[in-house]
């Protein structure tokens, strides 16, 4: 983890961008623990390069402009209503021209069989629940992104792959990288904690979202509009090394996209249904990180369930909890004060308010209150912001650690935190 982050911070500092990246680390640590590329990610990033490249499956080329694309989609609403869903990753050309369609000889239909025949069934789980076609028909989606744009990268042709992998072994990968990768761009999340938050009579300009989104991940995407209606975002990358465990560089969109400057629309996901999204494991070799299970309130419905108590702890789902300053310990839990009711209340500990600035929960004297929910998941009462029962952390803590507390799932370590009375 610590290598991937210095990593990442390294191809960061080759940048233009300024300040720390609240990008998690997909770097190789993290990413791969079936393939192995065996290229090294200290040359340069894909379309970087200054010299011809002879290695294509080292360096990604033609298209070594990638670009991670995500749905907003309200009619019909698809995925869950606190999430924009995977449309899929694409291999631009430097100069943005595209090629698709590569190989039709590995036009792999059957997605759902070759990911789980290999292993990856905590992907296809992920997948059903946030790469899902409009019109339900998931399969023919996962096949299509991948025949049209999965076959035209360089450094996933099965002669890259180590000797021995199965047929489809380069598919399973792609699918694994979409995920990994889409995990570390929250946009709804993004959006609100800036206060920008689905609404069915809000109009917001096309700078308020590009902003907030910059300021949250240190790059500006490209956001399209259906009409007026926000529908869809780019989040570009160049890559160091292989796509199968190199280092993604984040970039500013190349240009804007479809949406006009102002007068944009941010429906929600009216139709969209309570949520809970597939336990899955993550692809990590050394440590299994568990995706818990998130419950998600559709637009505006009010939880039913246990009151909010006005003292509790509060308790992670996978070990430990909160102390005081709204850190993350095995320590012995602080003693938290509620007031409010489930749909809408602030929290205190010893050391002050908790709120969330920037993605980063926390709690002191000069710490503006948030505003938060809570979900009754079971017989737990969940603690939710914006909407979302998602939090994560780059690390568990064990022992004295403690670990900074995110909102949304954009760090390596996602868990749920349960009210719990006292
Ligand atoms: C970068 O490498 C690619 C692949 O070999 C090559 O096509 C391209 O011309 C190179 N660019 C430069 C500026 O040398």
């Amino acid at each position: 983890m610590l290598a991937a982050t210095l990593a990442l911070g390294a191809a960061l500092a080759g940048t233009a961008l300024a300040g720390p990246s609240p990008f998690t680390s997909v770097g190789p640590l993290d990413l791969f623990k079936r393939i192995s590329s065996g290229c090294s990610t200290s040359g340069p990033a894909s379309c970087h390069n200054t010299t011809k490249q002879t290695d294509l499956c080292c360096f990604e080329s033609p298209g070594g402009l990638l670009l991670q694309t995500q749905f907003w989609d309200t009619d019909p609403s698809t995925g869950p209503a606190n999430s924009w869903t995977i449309h899929g990753l694409w291999p631009d050309n430097c100069d943005g021209t595209f090629t698709e369609n590569c190989d039709s000889s590995r036009d792999y239909t059957d997605i759902a069989g070759l990911l789980t025949d290999q292993g990856a069934s905590d992907t296809l789980s992920y997948m059903q629940e946030f790469w899902v076609d409009i019109n339900g028909q998931n399969e023919q989606f996962w096949e299509h992104e991948w025949s049209t744009h999965g076959t035209c990268y360089s450094t996933l042709k099965p002669s890259c792959l180590p000797s021995g992998s199965p047929k489809g072994a380069e598919a399973v990968a792609f699918f694994q990288i979409v995920v990994k990768l889409f995990k570390t761009l929250p946009t709804y999340d993004w959006l609100s904690a800036a206060g920008i938050t689905p609404s069915s009579s809000k109009t917001f300009t096309l700078s308020t979202l590009t902003s907030a989104l910059k300021d949250a991940s240190g790059v500006t995407p490209a956001l399209n509009c259906d009409g007026s209606n926000l529908n869809s975002i780019e989040w570009y990358f160049n890559v160091k090394g292989s796509l199968l465990d190199g280092t993604f560089v984040p970039i500013d969109a190349p240009s804007k996209g479809s949406c006009s400057s102002s007068g944009i629309k941010y429906p929600p996901k009216s139709g969209a249904s309570t949520t809970i999204s597939k336990t899955s494991t993550a692809t990590t070799h050394k440590s299994t990180t568990t995706k818990t299970t998130t419950t998600t309130t559709s637009g505006g419905s009010s939880p039913t369930g246990s009151p909010l108590p006005s003292k509790g702890t509060i308790h992670a789902s996978s070990t430990g909890g909160l102390i005081s300053a709204g850190t993350w310990s095995t320590q012995t839990l602080a003693t938290y004060t509620f007031s409010g009711t489930t749909s809408s209340f602030t929290l205190s500990s010893s050391k002050g308010s908790c709120g969330v600035s920037s993605g980063k929960f926390s709690c002191g004297s000069d710490v503006s209150a948030s505003t938060f929910s809570a979900v009754s998941s079971g017989s737990d009462l969940l603690l939710a912001f914006g909407g979302s029962t998602a939090f994560s952390a780059d690390d568990t803590p064990s022992g004295s650690t403690q670990e900074t507390v995110y909102t949304g799932s954009s760090h390596s370590e996602t868990f749920t935190l349960s009210i719990v009375s006292s």
